[in-house]
């Protein structure tokens, strides 16, 4: 990212002819001065291995798109190929399996009994026969069902992505982070195991089952019934208790590793205040509670399922005890060959294992189908701020800002800003100060469109932000939160981040503007330097100046600073004064600050009090009139910090 957007060469390192370019590189220090002739043969050679890269096709509408609930029939049908070819596979495989107790049956009465060789030789080939053949039918087909998932989880995971980009602020701050890491981490991964595995499964298993109950009735049906009445009830009794308990147990599962990945992100997230407040030994003894509510649910599925799988083994066994009582009975009554009765007792065990796996199928089913509800609530879920059908694009705005009547509220019922009614001329800097929790970062949310107003409208240029779309809306806004948030990567990246196409001057002069220089100086690698997750590695204001200076280069029509420069200090601050200047110069800008020296710089001050618009005004007029400001004004002058400024 920082050579592409250094060198301005989006088109990328080498032209349409696949010759490098000499062009000069400005971005990178030297110029680039061409490649070397003795290493011009390498970088042929590099070039024709090298693959086409083509640009990424992705788009992205704000509106969802139009498609089907998301269901595993839907899922699947997009992957025709695979899906068919994979059926195909399963059938071959589960027939071949199945042909080892016949076969087994034809060496025994024509090999053993008539003492021919020759039988016993050819059941033998075969067999051999047909395990390659599985083998090779199986790899074939995990390779397709495991494409098959590769792919399904690729449009998922993507699309879900999609989908969280579109939802706006209310959701974030209505659902956890540790909520949301799990539907993209366990939710998709038991789909993907359900997809990989367990339909393929689940269609061998079936299968089989009808294959063997097929077999053993056409070898002998009085055998067949028996086996039926005396071993089928009990499974089925056995196997709806284990699908009933661990239809819980899943449940408690799932529950359990929400709760721990929930309770891993909140504490890492907030590591510096549980170090602060020495709750490290709570937090563990916290978490060690959580991981034990996980633990426990584990070890009930453990508990019923070592319940399950060796009671249904040995209603098995016990199955093919009580069949060599009788089917040996029947062979002495030449009811029956040996080989036939051999055959029958193998198939019997093979009758056996599918209805565990079905059982434990089941589980993977049920557990997928619970993350396949839950995905598709979250790409069901409209936006907070949805994009009108007939929305248009925002023309260059001049900055006319309007909030009309506005009335607002994060809960409907508890309106945070009430009867706002305020006209915000072209080019005019305004400010908006008062107590804490009034409801000025709110105003200023509705200005960029985070939320909606519950009564009333915003309008910029006379259009109601409802009806333009949010891209034209948002590119020609600005804004400096009230907690930057930097991204891990270099200082460079995270100020071009407003325009990534900005030429590495202009990222310069950004810096510069700003008071950055002493920190890229001091940086090892400049403006290269790698910043951490979240900005962890710089101080606040640092971040601050890094916010204000993507601000910069984006350069807006209309700018929002919410307490832009509130931990600067005030040293810091009055060296930017002249930057902040340029910057707010014929731009509409909204300032919030509670520090009265930056917002007496604005044309107009706004009180607001309690999510109202209490006082207008100029700096002058404002403390002429001795309303709140005024009085704001007088506290503000009486502290000794702020005394030697003014
Ligand atoms: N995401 C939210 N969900 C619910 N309530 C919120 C949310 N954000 C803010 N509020 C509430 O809205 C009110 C106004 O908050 P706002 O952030 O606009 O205050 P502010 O004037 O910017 O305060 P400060 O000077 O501390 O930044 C507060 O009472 C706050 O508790
Ligand atoms: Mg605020």
């Amino acid at each position: 990212m920082a050579f592409m957007g250094g060198g301005g060469m989006g088109g990328g390192m080498f032209g349409p002819g696949g010759g490098p370019r000499a062009a000069a590189n400005p971005g990178n220090g030297l110029p680039f001065a061409g490649i070397a002739p003795e290493m011009q043969p390498a970088v042929e050679k590099l070039l024709a291995i090298e693959p086409e890269h083509p640009k990424p096709d992705a788009v992205f509408h704000h509106r969802p798109p139009k498609r089907p609930k998301l269901t595993l029939h839907w899922l699947l049908a997009r992957q025709k190929k695979p899906l068919l070819l994979s059926l195909i596979l399963v059938i071959i495989e589960t027939v071949a399996l199945q042909s080892g107790p016949y076969l087994t049956q034809l060496g025994i009465d024509r090999g053993i009994s008539r003492h021919d060789t020759a039988w016993l030789v050819i059941p033998a080939l075969l067999f051999l026969g047909t395990v390659f053949l599985t083998a090779v039918a199986s790899r074939s087909r995990v390779r397709w069902t495991g494409r098959l998932a590769a792919w399904v989880m690729n449009d998922l995971r993507v699309q879900v992505f999609t989908q969280l980009q579109r939802f706006s602020l209310h959701f974030y701050s209505e659902e956890k982070a540790g909520v949301i890491m799990t539907r993209m981490t366990s939710d998709i991964e038991v789909l993907q195991q359900l997809l990989q595995d367990g339909l393929a499964q689940f269609a061998i298993q079936g299968l089989t089952m009808v294959i063997v109950t097929i077999v053993l009735f056409t070898y002998n049906v009085k055998l067949a019934l028996i086996t039926v009445v005396l071993i089928v009830p009990i499974v089925t009794v056995f196997s709806l208790w284990f699908r009933k308990a661990s239809d819980v147990g899943y449940n408690k599962v799932r529950d359990g590793i929400a709760g721990v990945l929930s309770d891993l992100s909140e504490s890492l997230q907030g590591v510096r205040v549980v170090a602060a407040h020495n709750r490290a030994r709570h937090n563990v003894v916290h978490h060690r509670n959580t991981v034990g509510v996980y633990r426990d649910a584990n070890n009930y599925t453990a508990h019923i399922t070592a319940i399950y799988g060796p009671g249904t083994d040995m209603i098995g066994i016990l199955g093919q005890a009580a069949l060599l009582l009788i089917g040996g009975h029947m062979v002495l009554d030449h009811q029956l060959t040996v080989g036939e009765l051999t055959a029958f007792i193998l198939y019997l065990s093979a009758f056996f294992q599918p209805i565990q796996q079905l059982v434990q199928f089941y589980n993977t089913y049920q557990q997928g189908q619970a993350a396949i509800y839950k995905l598709r609530g979250l790409l069901g879920t409209e936006p907070g701020v949805p994009e009108a059908v007939d929305a248009v694009e925002l023309p260059p705005v001049t900055g006319d800002i309007v909030f009309d009547d506005v009335t607002f509220g994060y809960y409907p019922d508890t309106p945070v800003l009430r009867d706002i009614n305020l006209h915000i001329s072209p080019g005019e800097t305004i400010s908006f100060v008062g107590a804490t929790g009034a409801g000025k970062s709110t105003i200023a949310k509705l200005v960029t469109r985070f939320y909606d107003p519950i009564g009333g409208r915003v309008l910029i240029d006379g259009h109601d932000l409802r009806d333009v779309t949010l891209k034209s809306l948002r590119r020609q806004l600005g804004v400096v939160p009230q907690e930057p948030f930097l991204f891990a990567g270099s200082i460079r990246d995270n100020i071009a981040f407003s325009r990534p196409d900005a030429t590495s001057e202009e990222v310069a002069e950004a810096v510069r503007l700003v008071g950055l220089s002493g920190l890229v100086e001091r940086s090892p690698d400049g403006v290269d330097t790698l910043v951490h997750e979240r900005g962890q590695s710089l101080s606040s204001g640092e971040r601050q100046l890094i916010a204000l200076a993507r601000a910069f280069l984006a350069r807006p029509r209309i700018l929002v600073l919410d307490e832009a420069t509130s931990n600067l200090d005030l040293q810091s601050e009055t060296a930017i004064e002249s930057a902040l200047d340029i910057l707010l110069e014929q731009r509409t800008a909204i300032l919030i600050a509670h520090r009265l020296s930056t917002a007496m710089r604005a044309d107009r001050i706004v009180v607001v009090d309690d999510g109202r618009i209490v006082e207008i005004g100029s700096h002058t007029e404002l403390v002429n009139a001795g309303g709140q400001y005024a009085t704001m004004y007088e506290t503000w002058m009486r502290r000794p910090d702020t005394a030697d400024v003014h």
